[in-house]
């Protein structure tokens, strides 16, 4: 048993199998660009840092990155916990922890932060940004 197609029907099949794999392509190729442009979805989850509670001895500054900029938690008082942008409200500057004055000096130009942040002195026209704590279990969640 042999079928007959005609020419014409043979290109037009010929056509919409060439444009069907044009479209797949053209899709293939945009997908990346798309996502690309695309806004990041928000996601409760993927925003807060989680720190060990054991890595924020007394005294001490544990710092870590939050949204891609330097943070610092530390444990001011027993059982009580601080977390803050470790950028420098005056020009972005890190500070940097003085245990032994048991505040935060930025380097740049001097500018003083208590240990909660409140500037003590220099050019810092801000406190520093105070970010949520929430201590679950043997885990501080931030942000
Ligand atoms: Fe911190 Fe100027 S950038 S005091």
């Amino acid at each position: 048993m042999t079928t007959n197609v005609s020419p014409p029907q043979r290109r037009k099949f010929l056509f919409t199998m060439l444009g069907g794999l044009g479209a797949l392509i053209g899709a293939a190729s945009a997908w990346p660009v798309f996502r690309f442009l695309s806004p990041i979805a928000a996601d409760d989850s993927g925003d807060k840092v989680i720190v060990a509670r054991g890595d924020v001895a007394g005294g001490k500054a544990h710092f870590f990155q939050y949204q891609g900029k330097p943070a610092v938690v530390l444990q001011p008082a027993p059982g009580e916990f601080v977390a803050l942008s470790a950028v420098c409200t005056h020009l972005g500057c890190v500070v940097a922890w003085q245990e032994q004055a048991n505040e935060f000096l930025c380097p740049c130009h001097g500018g003083r932060f208590s240990a909660v942040g409140q500037v003590l002195a220099g050019p810092p026209p801000a406190p520093l940004e105070t970010l949520v704590v929430e201590l679950d279990g043997d885990q501080l969640k931030i942000g």
